[in-house]
């Protein structure tokens, strides 16, 4: 005789396949009704796996390396409402309307903002998520790097070596400028700032300076350093790095009034955003050895067109933008963009909100 317990185990494995079969019916028909996200490259697996085991989004992408053509952005984003982009896209007014009034969130895999029309955002009250912090470490060693790259003259006396320059060892060859005992001057002090003066202390800098939009004593104090005019700071350092946000006020803040200050033995390094930097003034300055050096990982255009004067120079180091790019970085940096994102298309705070 089968009791109401043998039953149940005899059809346990079937009615468990019947519910899980019914739960994916209806995830499948809510998923017709799940925000619509628009992801502008192909980006770390991390963050796409947030976004796809979220299961709360459906998910449209441009799979390439490479950036997606603006006609194709300005049609994909009609009607989402989560935008993921990069900071190779320019996030308008064009492309706002085009999206329409369905966008509620626009996240992207950066710290800079500046590819983002912050007023017109605003206006039509589009949260926006961005990634400090995580990138903060991988920006500042590549800084050293670049750093001594350029001060020390490294990709000069690579090619010397091996193209049959490097003759015998001589007293006076390849010289370049040391930290040790050194004034070091950091031009936007932030997060990226700071954590470059702690990587340079232990080389034996002796004095850090440092101009900002206004003191930022707390800060400061926790890496001795001073604040200066900007003029200061171009006079007394002998390395000037610049990690300001690029803004309409730093705008080709770097020009030929900042390099005829600076010292004739300074080295100069930007790992910011290219437009902080006049370009054909810092062209003179490095000619006319107005400075000594230049190290840039940024620039205008991006990419920098290979016949470009800059490149020339031997004096000049030019990266192609990759401070953040170590794996580790990139991958934290494509989570935080898409936990923003979850969290903007919910409503809820997002763990790195650009306060509008
Ligand atoms: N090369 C790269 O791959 C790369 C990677 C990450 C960040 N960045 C750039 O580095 C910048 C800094 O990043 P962060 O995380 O340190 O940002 P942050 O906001 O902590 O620091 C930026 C600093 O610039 C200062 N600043 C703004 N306007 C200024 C002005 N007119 N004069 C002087 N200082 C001014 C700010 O007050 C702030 O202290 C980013 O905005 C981004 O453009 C570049």
């Amino acid at each position: 005789m089968w009791s109401f317990s043998h039953i149940k185990v005899l059809y346990k494995p079937f009615v468990a396949e019947f519910s899980t079969c019914c739960k994916l019916q209806a995830m499948k028909a809510a998923g017709r009704h799940l925000p619509k996200v628009y992801i502008t490259r192909r980006i770390p697996p991390d963050g796409l796996n947030i976004l796809k085991q979220s299961g709360s989004c459906q998910i449209e992408q441009w799979d390439s390396d490479d950036p997606v053509p603006r006609s194709e952005l300005l049609k994909k984003v009609s009607g989402v409402q989560g935008l993921y982009c990069l900071l190779t896209e320019k996030i308008d007014k064009e492309v706002l309307d085009a999206a329409g009034p369905s966008l509620k969130v626009v996240s992207t895999m950066s710290v800079g903002y500046d590819h983002l029309s912050l007023e017109e955002l605003k206006q039509r009250g589009i949260r926006v998520g961005f990634t400090p912090d995580v990138l903060t470490e991988a920006v500042a060693e590549l800084t050293v790097a670049l750093l001594l790259a350029t001060s020390r003259r490294l990709i000069e006396a690579v090619d010397e070596a091996k193209n049959g320059g490097w003759g015998t060892w001589k007293p006076l060859w390849m010289c370049g400028s040391g930290l040790t005992g050194s004034t070091f001057g950091i031009l936007g002090l932030g997060r990226i700032g700071e954590a470059i003066a702690k990587r340079l202390k232990p080389f034996g800098v002796k004095k850090f300076l440092y101009n900002d939009i206004a003191p930022r004593d707390e800060l400061a104090s926790r890496i001795s350093a001073e604040f200066v005019s900007l003029e200061e700071l171009a006079k007394q350092s002998d390395f000037i790095t610049v990690c300001c946000a690029l803004t309409p006020e730093t705008q080709e803040i770097c020009n030929k009034h900042l390099f005829s200050r600076m010292k004739k033995n300074a080295i100069f390094v930007n790992t910011s955003r290219g437009a902080v930097v006049n370009q054909e003034d810092l062209y003179h300055a490095l000619v006319n050895g107005q400075i000594a050096g230049a190290g840039l990982d940024v620039t205008v255009p991006e990419p920098l067109p290979t016949d470009h004067p800059l490149f020339k120079l031997k004096n000049c180091v030019i990266l192609p933008h990759i401070a953040s790019a170590t794996v580790e970085t990139r991958n934290a940096m494509s989570a935080l963009a898409a936990n923003n994102l979850l969290a903007g298309l919910r409503g809820d705070a997002m763990p790195k909100e650009v306060p509008l």
